[in-house]
């Protein structure tokens, strides 16, 4: 079956996640993250997935702001940055206004143009990812932002990827599901989307019992994955 829908994953994919750390470090105000802010915008993400994934197997859902302010808790505790109320209100509001990938705009761009569907399906709370959407400027390009809200619970449930087909009327099999997540691609793989992880990082291939069917670098070739 041709790719008719390009599905994408918000923070990491789409947004830069590492963006307010690094932004707030630049700042005069912050010279205390000169030398930390990337381990604290690593402890940050991976407690902060680390957290939804709690949450999903418990059922004690919260919604994504609350597990991103959780995280950052304990990833300025294990910094030595707590007790800095200035640093991680200005943290938290960066994270309403992360940057896009630069190569974003241009692939959304290309994929409607070429006649497909495209959103979001993101953990993100419907405001966090109306803030992100907006600062990015890449409305315009998008059918629909979906999120987990509306199911009460976090990737990778599948009843999340559910969201895609009842938006779209579309089959499994017509989409093409893109993540800088590993696990994220994997288990949307089990699903049965097709599947292209976004490896900017250059890490391993999670160790699920699914793959990504594709591996890329970036966003650039998308399109061309997708039949365009
Ligand atoms: C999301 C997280 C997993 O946007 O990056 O869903």
């Amino acid at each position: 079956m041709p790719i008719t829908t390009c599905i994408f994953d918000a923070y990491g994919t789409l947004f830069d996640v590492a963006a307010a750390a690094r932004q707030a470090a630049s700042e005069p105000d912050f010279p205390q993250l000169a030398d930390r802010w990337l381990a604290l915008a690593e402890h940050w993400r991976l407690k902060q997935l680390q957290y939804t994934w709690l949450r999903a197997v418990t059922g004690a859902h919260g919604d994504f702001w609350d597990v991103t302010q959780e995280g950052l808790d304990w990833a300025l505790e294990k910094t030595g940055l707590d007790g800095d109320a200035a640093l991680k209100e200005r943290l938290l509001a960066l994270y309403w206004e992360l940057q896009c990938y630069p190569e974003v705009p241009e692939t959304l761009a290309r994929l409607k143009a070429g006649g497909m569907a495209t959103a979001i399906l993101s953990n993100g709370s419907p405001d966090m990812l109306e803030g992100a959407v907006s600062s990015a400027d890449i409305r315009e390009m998008l059918d629909d932002t979906l999120s987990v809200e509306s199911v009460g619970v976090f990737k990778p449930d599948w009843r999340v990827y559910d969201l895609v087909a009842k938006r779209f009327g579309c089959e499994k099999s017509d989409v093409l599901f893109v993540s800088s997540n590993g696990w994220d691609a994997g288990c949307a793989a089990g699903y049965g989307f097709t599947t292209a992880w976004v490896n900017r990082a250059g890490d391993p291939v999670d160790r699920l019992p699914w793959q990504p069917d594709h591996i890329l670098d970036d966003l650039t070739t998308v399109p061309e994955l997708a039949g365009l």
